[in-house]
């Protein structure tokens, strides 16, 4: 019995895998070898980002979370993440989520440096809205 509902388990992950793939309308934007490890490198510290402003807001922390959202995601961090080498890859709709995502970064760091956190808050989902707008249209492998 135990056996048969595995079974049952791992068929039904198989049946959504597959019907997962065949729904994924992303389009693929190839970049070479080394700029996509940098990408995602760059991918992951975005997550680590919005984890530790979250963090931060929660200990009332904002000269920290102006500093990490300006500086990790916003327009200053375009350098930090040599973002010109890796945007010429970029189908320009990708290009302008990007750029939209570091501009919403450095609005809501300008916002949290007026030292209120609920109006803060507030427009913290503008930077998250372009992560999923970019990950809901492209992938890259
Ligand atoms: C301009 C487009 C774009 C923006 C904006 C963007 N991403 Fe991504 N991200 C991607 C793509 C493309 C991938 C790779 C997806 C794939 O190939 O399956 C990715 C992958 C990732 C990954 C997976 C990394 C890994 O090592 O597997 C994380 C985490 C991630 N993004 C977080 C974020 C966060 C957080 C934000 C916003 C602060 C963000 N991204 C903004 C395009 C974007």
């Amino acid at each position: 019995m135990k056996n048969l509902i595995k079974l049952t388990i791992v068929v039904s992950l198989l049946t959504a895998t597959l019907a997962h793939a065949e729904n994924d309308t992303r389009q693929l934007v190839k970049f070479p070898e080394m700029m996509q490890e940098h990408m995602m490198s760059n991918m992951r510290d975005h997550l680590l980002a919005i984890n530790e402003i979250l963090i931060n807001m929660s200990t009332g922390n904002l000269d920290k979370v102006v500093e990490i959202a300006e500086k990790r995601l916003g327009i200053s961090s375009l350098n930090l993440h040599g973002a010109s080498h890796i945007s010429k890859f970029m189908p320009k709709e990708m290009r302008e989520i990007g750029m939209s995502m570091h501009r919403a970064a450095s609005r809501f760091a300008i916002k949290a440096e007026e030292g209120e956190l609920l109006p803060a808050y507030k427009m913290l989902n503008e930077i998250t809205s372009a992560c999923v707008a970019c990950h809901m249209s492209y992938r890259i492998r």
